[in-house]
């Protein structure tokens, strides 16, 4: 049993792989916060409560002196006593006030986890469902909470119930949670388009730090993500709170440091732009939260996160699945391709081990510019000369497998679909509608657009066998309207469109089951735990010089498995940079990930595909490492001239580092990168060294790279286990 309740103490304990979290029912019937921290025995923990009354606190009705109810460590904050810090819930009820007070009224133990209705979630692990109630209008909250075996998380939601009348929910996020002290630093993953994901690090205050998008998407520019650590917290020491929403719509995540030297955690659904009306006995579902708890620095919630998305979120089809090495022909070719064209670069990687042609944008309808086509999904036959058919047949026979592009939330103004049915398009009332790339989103909150994009991305893929889909997404909502909702209920638009989003999802990739999806918006503006749900990876950043990318990278493997990021070798000059990194750099770094290339093959030179081969074959050596492996982020590219990291299997058997240096200088400094994640007992060979050397050496002495001549080299170490 990993949940245990007791009775005597009114006390829960959830127990995961090295974590405990334990809450108490107190003499309010409030669920107030004990612990959550490594794992520990089942002592009563009543003698560490701190709570009690101070000036201007109330004196409740029918009770007996003052109660400071803002010192409550709630599990679920809320408004309307004197508790004003930062609610969990807030409620209009059909009466005008805006009280609740969700009290305990009782608790299921549950072998496994329910299913969130609608939305993705993680599966399995036991689960407690806390049932919270308000006397006086019956708005009720069932908090879940769900520990895993195998991992140092706690998975949490809430599903909020109106009573016997209807309420509105102004506020409906997913958790609170306290955290003993004041003083730590919060590190979240800001951004932009073709920045995605760098590391910010800032000291928590007295007062809100908040975190949050309001596209209804989970944007580039803010991830739904955040850490709360120990101040001084390194990769390898300090305490760490790591908070990850399942969620790919407008979100927020706060994080306040209240009077009484506490930290209280909230944060779910984006709350500004939000309401949602609830009939008498209809329920809320939240998404969930990943909250991992790390005793080993950074390094330890990440090795968490991994762990846990691998087991329990990532698309299971595939998430274990050797990965396909593809060629893209985007930034080959951009619009301007046709056949011939795009058989001469399959011919070019005959013999390299690329095993799958991803024919990107331009394909179908009026699509050579991004001016025009996105919703006629039929073949463009003027660039594809008898049709798509001939071309994937061609790229079967030379025994690949063959994927397509489609971005299906879209539409141009110059399409065949917007002139036959603007309305699928979002716009508000008696307004112009805005232009992101020339394109305009179709309005997932109704069902006929939803059913016409199904309809039509399903006869594609089915229709001419395709492997390998990259949905992407180009823009984020204007006019926030939908057609499918009267006027008062406008403020549910972006909850709704995730929603539709994920129904697409259920409808065309899980009705597809043997197809490959890769997620892309834009490169990583929509990399989040919901999309990994569905897409076993995701295209990490339209940056794919390895300079840019070994800080995209490192960021993102805070929270996200190196096997979700779609990592690519594009061709010199960068497109996106200018710069000259040689191909071993670049295919080293895209190797710390779902690797792949994207670039014209038939200007390659015979060596170059030598060389491209021998990268591939290394890779399909490593690839356990990258499915499977635990990571151990050795040097920092932000702070410093170097990129490290390193993978070693669960066993500890194998391992793997690759050190990139950024710029090189004359009379260089020396070097000296530790290994980490090794068993010190065991001796291991590093062929690039011809050497055998003991984990404790490689970890506390590690290793002296030396580079080559020049800015940007790589060089990347492998361990055998003796
Ligand atoms: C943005 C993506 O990130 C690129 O990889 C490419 O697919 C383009 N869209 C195509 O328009």
């Amino acid at each position: 049993m990993a949940i245990t309740f007791e009775k005597s103490t009114r006390t829960f304990y959830l127990d995961g792989h090295n974590v405990t979290y334990a809450f108490c029912i107190n003499e309010l019937d409030y669920a107030e916060h004990l612990y959550y921290g490594k794992r520990i025995p089942h002592d009563s923990l009543l003698y560490s409560r701190t709570i009690g009354a101070g000036s201007f606190d109330p004196t409740p009705p029918g009770k007996d002196g003052q109660i400071g109810y803002d010192r409550f460590p709630s599990e679920l904050t809320f408004f309307g006593n004197s508790d004003y810090r930062e609610p969990c819930v807030h409620v209009e009820n059909a009466t005008g006030d805006r009280l609740c007070e969700p009290l305990y009224v009782g608790h299921d133990i549950l072998d496994t986890k329910p299913a969130v209705h609608g939305m993705p979630c993680m599966t399995g692990g036991e689960t407690l469902v806390l049932h919270l109630a308000d006397a006086v209008s019956g708005f009720a909250a069932d908090l879940y909470y769900t520990v895993y075996d195998d991992a140092d998380v706690i998975a949490r939601r809430v599903v909020y119930h109106a009573g016997n009348s209807a309420v509105v929910l102004r506020r409906a996020y997913s958790f609170s949670l306290s955290l003993p002290r004041n003083e730590y630093d919060c590190l979240s993953l800001y951004g932009n388009w073709a920045k995605e994901r760098h590391i910010q690090r800032i000291p928590l205050h007295h007062g809100v730090v908040s975190i949050d998008s309001k596209r209804a998407s989970s944007s580039a520019v803010l991830n739904p993500f955040m850490a709360i650590a120990e101040r001084g917290v390194t990769e390898t020491h300090g305490e760490v709170w790591g908070i990850n929403l399942v969620y790919s719509s407008s979100f927020v995540l706060k994080a306040q440091g209240t009077n009484d030297g506490t930290t209280l955690l909230t944060g779910g659904i984006q709350d500004f732009d939000f309401s949602w009306e609830l009939a008498a006995g209809d329920s809320f579902e939240t998404p969930e939260v990943v909250i991992a708890y790390s005793a080993e620095g950074l390094g330890g919630m990440s090795r968490a996160f991994h762990r846990v998305y691998r087991n329990h979120l990532i698309n299971q089809r595939f998430v274990n699945a050797t990965r396909p090495v593809l060629i893209n022909n985007w930034e080959g070719t951009y619009f301007n391709f046709d056949t011939p064209k795009l058989k001469a670069i399959v011919d070019a990687v005959a013999g390299t081990g690329i095993d799958t042609f991803v024919l990107d944008d331009g394909w179908f309808g009026a699509r050579n510019a991004d001016n025009a086509g996105l919703g006629d999904w039929f073949v463009n036959e003027q660039k594809l000369e008898g049709g798509l058919q001939p071309l994937v047949d061609y790229v079967h026979s030379k025994g690949m497998k063959f994927g397509l592009w489609f971005e299906p939330e879209m539409v141009n103004e110059n399409s065949d679909l917007f002139r036959a049915h603007p309305e699928y398009a979002i716009a508000a009332p008696n307004r112009e509608r805005c232009y992101t790339r020339h394109q305009f989103m179709l309005d997932l909150t109704c069902t006929e657009v939803r059913d016409y994009i199904v309809d039509t991305v399903n006869r594609i893929i089915r229709m001419y066998g395709i492997d390998y889909v990259k949905w992407d997404y180009n823009r984020n909502v204007t006019e926030f309207f939908s057609g499918a909702l009267p006027a008062h209920r406008q403020s549910e638009f972006s909850h709704r469109y995730a929603l539709g989003v994920y129904d697409l999802c259920e409808r065309i990739i899980n009705a597809n089951p043997t197809v490959f999806f890769e997620g892309c918006s834009g490169g990583g503006a929509r990399f989040d735990p919901a999309m990994l749900y569905y897409f076993p990876q995701i295209w990490t950043s339209d940056n794919t010089d390895p300079e840019e990318r070994t800080k995209i990278q490192y960021g993102t493997s805070l929270v996200y498995p190196l096997s979700s990021m779609s990592c690519h070798v594009s061709a010199i000059p960068n497109h996106q940079t200018g710069r000259y990194p040689s191909l071993h750099t670049r295919a080293c770094i895209a190797g710390m990930g779902a690797t792949g290339y994207e670039l014209d093959s038939t200007q390659l030179t015979e060596a170059e595909k030598t060389e491209i081969q021998q990268y591939i074959t290394t890779y399909r050596d490593d690839e356990e490492l990258i499915l499977h492996g635990d990571v151990y982020r050795v040097e920092d590219p932000f702070t410093g001239n170097y990129y490290g990291v390193a993978v070693v299997s669960p066993d500890k058997a194998r391992g793997m580092l690759t050190v990139y240096r950024r710029m090189g200088s004359v009379n260089n400094e020396i070097k000296r990168v530790r290994m980490n994640g090794l068993d010190p007992e065991r001796y291991y060979t590093i062929p690039e060294l011809d050497i055998t050397l003991s984990g404790a050496v490689l970890m506390n002495i590690g290793l002296v790279p030396k580079f080559e001549y020049g800015d940007f080299q790589t060089l990347q170490y492998h361990f055998k286990a003796q």
